[in-house]
């Protein structure tokens, strides 16, 4: 069992990780949710982030806000996919469970340095501000975490927010580059995999067939999110990100992937937040990161499904 602290920026497709992971008990040990300011401002991402553990019935998950902003640029948010509240499309009430007083990456850095070597799970589905952060702060956490398992990048696909960068990385990619170099073993879910990942109609009603809230909600904002990748792309569905770094931690037989060595343009204003993946090996370098690159989408809608029908 996985002991585990979800990242987040929610986020529709991050909201559906929420409530995969909270669908998991008996592989994920879900210690606390971080949020930070992404998909939209830091108030619409920690309480959309209670929003949705709340709908799961969950109202004792710990969720704490952390940064506000990237470590070294200014917010870029995405309101033009997700909506002013991130959530579009959930219509769900303002939460009135508690925000927790602590902040986010004080939650991380206590939680790793109270746990022994290698048992912490880091799942950034966000920009990594937080983590990059926790790890400046505190660098003996390095040793505690297990693994970073993130969303973000595009490796031999290309970027969703600049032609060479995925959102998450184009954010903040100094603190992508501070969690990669870390020297932790990391796991990505670039774009190559999550645009496989598609809400096609027909999984967009086994959402709404669940006949339950989370069904529901769930339906109501991917039927939103799927409406901007549609268009944009000609895709047949939105692209279920998020969801896939969770679904990686229930089944990594799920995805196919490589190790290679990869680094992170932190300088060039044409291609900020590219991550370079040396795919053929020319360098021959040591391989830093696994990176996946496909995924058997219907045994993924098929977890989701089933997973997120035990939420009532
Ligand atoms: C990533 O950016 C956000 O729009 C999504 O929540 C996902 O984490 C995809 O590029
Ligand atoms: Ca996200």
């Amino acid at each position: 069992k996985r002991h585990v602290i979800l990242d987040c920026d929610p986020g529709q497709d991050d909201a559906v990780a929420i409530l995969l992971a909270l669908a998991s008990e008996e592989e994920i040990n879900l210690l606390g949710i971080t949020t930070v300011g992404g998909n939209v401002p830091l108030y619409w991402t920690e309480s959309n982030a209670r929003r949705i553990c709340e709908l799961a019935n969950r109202p004792d998950m710990k969720v704490f806000a952390g940064a506000s902003g990237p470590l070294m640029r200014k917010l870029v948010t995405a309101e033009w996919i997700h909506g002013k509240t991130g959530i579009d499309g959930a219509n769900l009430p303002d939460p009135t469970m508690p925000l927790q007083e602590a902040h986010g990456v004080d939650f991380i850095v206590e939680t790793c340095m109270a746990a022994g070597e290698g048992e912490i799970t880091l799942c950034p589905i966000g920009p990594m501000t937080n983590i990059a952060l926790a790890m400046m702060k505190e660098p003996q956490i390095i040793p505690k975490i297990r693994e970073i398992v993130c969303m973000g990048g595009a490796v031999r696909e290309m970027g969703n927010v600049t032609p060479a960068a995925e959102f998450n990385i184009y954010v903040d990619p100094h603190a992508a580059k501070v969690v990669l170099d870390a020297g932790v073993p990391f796991t990505m879910m670039p774009l190559d995999v999550t645009h496989k990942a598609l809400v096609t109609p027909d999984r967009l009603q086994r959402f709404k067939d669940l006949n339950s809230p989370v069904g529901d909600v769930c339906g109501g904002m991917l039927d939103y999110f799927n409406r901007f990748d549609m268009t944009r792309y000609g895709f047949d569905g939105g692209p279920l990100h998020d969801p896939c770094v969770i679904a990686y931690l229930i089944d990594p037989d799920i995805f196919q992937g490589r190790r290679v060595f990869m680094d992170i343009e932190t300088r060039s204003e044409l291609t900020l937040g590219q991550t370079v993946a040396d795919w053929w090996n020319i360098q021959e370098r040591e391989p830093n990161a696994y990176v996946c690159d496909s995924l058997d989408a219907e045994a993924f809608f098929d977890l989701l499904t089933t997973r997120l029908a035990r939420l009532k």
